[in-house]
């Protein structure tokens, strides 16, 4: 009865699979049959662990799976820089062996641990010097790994000093990495690594960026008279006899479609939303290598001591040369350092703390655009609350999609806050209110009584990184377009940052992808005349749990940069 049962639910378990993914052609071997895991969340459930990535489904994918995601070609100079982007990104690829072998052997960060290595040859560290630290990466039977591609964070803290930096992890790529750390502050100073993921679970988030950007759904509503219909959306659909609405983006080129409904026209689109997310991404014994208090985001202990005493500056010049020799090809700049709860920027002008009265002051006078996600909208919400005669002016925009205005007539201040265009997740945006930043861009006049926020990260995560490069091209060229023609504008640009994740977040929104599209963004618009918000070292500095949502106040900290940007002393 048990047997039955069990072949039973496998068989129910079969089925759902083949109605859910369609890979059809997968299962003209019954021996992968067997391979396949519908139980796979259910950890540990068979100790013999199997990671058969090699048997991936190589059948047709659910998008047409074209480098050049359904736009045109891009120019040569275009296809160039989109390989130096992607080489600059790169990471390991999995070993030969590596996609067949067992948890057991995949990166156990219990098993792992960091040891601080002394500073030319001497237990000693003195402000301006580096630390490093020495990171070996074992397997769950405790035996070194020899290849890299984990994916380690590193940060160096003092809750006494309320003091926190990001560290910089080099992948040595035998099993070692070094976690480098600036010496900013004299006194504690506490070594911190995680394992955000073992470098056997980046290649199945690899994959799946490659072969599902269909994970998050979109749909829209099309409606005229009595007749209306919902229907999958898409950057690009497999058009399998099905008509499609081409709503690619005249001025950009941005591709985004719809099948067409049956008995409507594509002009009818109402909206847009996010439709369900698709589970059952994970093959065989995938789902071992995203476990919460196993290997995603655990830290790695020390073996010894984790923390060092900072000395006060050494004023001998010859000692501070030869201390900082050893370590000259890795001298790492990070863009701030919490110290006393307080963001300090390094590089860039004089930090200010705004209160209330300071905050409207600087504002006076000022229109500030901001474009984007949620963790743009999050500034609007801030400074809306912050100054004080600023009005939320909203008469029949939605809860969390916009667009909002804020007013302070007072001292005519204008905040604005609008979505960016598609992929976007929000729940429902009204298809006319679906815009692209480059082109509300484009729409600006600009000037010295203009600040530019923007923020597009987030809801790129579920495409392969050529899709974004593509995104920010164009809102580039119109910030190049922008800054030409109004030099006095102010554009201020927010990077990734680092969130809560569990094993279902780490497959749509994992910091591996946010960390790959953050590496494009800092080198698109580096030279550019825009102020960079490094929401990832500020959320990988500090000492509160990483929030998709930084909490208000890592948002005040990056108000504070901002704001001394708009109002330099
Ligand atoms: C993508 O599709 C276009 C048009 O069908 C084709 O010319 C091009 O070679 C394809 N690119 C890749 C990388 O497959
Ligand atoms: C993978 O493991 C299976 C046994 O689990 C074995 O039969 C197969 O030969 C292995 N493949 C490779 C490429 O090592
Ligand atoms: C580790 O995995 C290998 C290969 O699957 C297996 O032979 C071995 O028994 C496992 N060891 C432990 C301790 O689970
Ligand atoms: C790993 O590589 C680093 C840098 O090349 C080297 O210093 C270290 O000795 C190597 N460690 C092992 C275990 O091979
Ligand atoms: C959609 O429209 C764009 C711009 O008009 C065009 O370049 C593209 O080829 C069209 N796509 C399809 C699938 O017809
Ligand atoms: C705000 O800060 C300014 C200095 O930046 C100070 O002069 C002023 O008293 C502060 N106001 C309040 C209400 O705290």
């Amino acid at each position: 009865m048990d047997t039955m049962w069990r072949s039973l639910s496998r068989y129910i378990c079969i089925f759902f699979l083949l109605a859910l993914s369609g890979l059809f052609f997968l299962f003209s071997n019954i021996n992968i049959l067997e391979k396949l895991n519908c139980q796979a969340v259910s950890m540990f459930y068979q100790h013999q662990s199997n990671i058969h990535s090699a048997l991936l489904p190589e059948g047709p994918s659910p998008l047409d799976h074209n480098q050049s995601y359904c736009s045109q070609e891009p120019s040569p100079e275009e296809a160039l820089e989109e390989h130096d982007l992607l080489e600059s990104i790169a990471w390991p690829q999995p070993q030969p062996h590596s996609v067949n072998m067992s948890l057991n052997q995949t990166s156990d960060p219990a098993h792992s641990l960091f040891v601080i290595l002394p500073a030319g040859g001497r237990r000693e560290w003195h402000v301006g010097n580096q630390l490093e630290a020495l990171v070996h990466m074992h397997d769950f039977q405790g035996r070194p790994k020899s290849y890299g591609g984990d994916f380690l964070l590193a940060r160096l803290h003092s809750s006494t000093l309320g003091a926190g930096v990001a560290g910089q992890v080099l992948d040595h790529r035998n099993g070692t990495y070094s976690a480098i750390f600036p010496l900013l502050w004299q006194g504690s100073a506490q070594v911190e690594v995680t394992l955000v993921h073992p470098s056997e679970a980046i290649h199945v988030l690899r994959r799946i960026r490659e072969e599902r950007p269909d994970r998050i759904p979109f749909q829209s509503l099309f409606r005229s008279g009595k007749l209306s219909q919902t229907t999958v959306c898409n950057l690009c659909l497999p058009t399998n006899q099905e008509l499609l609405c081409n709503y690619t983006d005249p001025h950009t080129g941005e591709p985004w479609y719809c099948y067409k409904p049956k008995q409507l026209s594509c002009d009818t689109r109402i909206n847009h939303a996010r439709g369900p997310y698709v589970n059952h991404l994970l093959v065989n014994k995938e789902a071992l290598l995203f476990q919460s208090g196993v290997n995603i985001k655990v830290p790695i202990h020390p073996s010894g001591s984790d923390s060092v005493i900072v000395l006060p500056e050494k004023k001998d010049k010859a000692d501070v040369e030869r201390s900082s020799m050893k370590t000259e090809s890795t001298r790492i700049t990070p863009s701030g350092y919490y110290f006393q709860g307080s963001w300090r920027a390094l590089g860039g002008g004089v930090m200010r703390q705004f209160n209330i009265s300071s905050a409207t002051q600087c504002l006076k006078g000022k229109v500030v655009y901001m474009y984007g996600d949620s963790t743009v909208r999050q500034w609007f919400e801030y400074l809306n609350t912050l100054v004080p005669d600023l009005k939320e002016f909203n008469l029949y925009s939605p809860k969390n999609v916009g667009p909002f205005m804020a007013v302070d007539s007072t001292h005519n201040i204008l905040l604005k806050y609008r979505c960016h265009g598609p992929p976007i997740r929000f729940n429902t945006v009204i298809a006319s209110e679906m815009r692209y930043v480059a082109n509300e861009l484009d729409g600006l006049t600009g000037g010295s009584n203009t600040v530019v926020f923007i923020s597009i990260w987030s809801h790129f995560s579920t495409f392969p990184v050529q899709v974004y490069i593509r995104r920010l091209r164009h809102i580039r060229r119109a910030v190049v377009r922008l800054l030409d023609r109004a030099s006095g504008t102010l554009v201020v640009l927010r990077s990734a940052n680092l969130q809560a994740l569990d094993p279902k977040v780490s497959l749509y929104n994992s910091d591996w992808f946010s960390v790959q599209l953050d590496g494009v963004l800092r080198a698109m618009f580096k030279g550019l005349d825009v102020v960079l918000i490094d929401a990832w070292e500020m959320t990988l500095a500090h000492h509160l749990p990483h929030a998709l949502h930084p909490p208000p106040i890592i948002i005040k900290n990056m108000i504070d940069i901002i704001l001394s940007q708009v109002c330099p002393e």
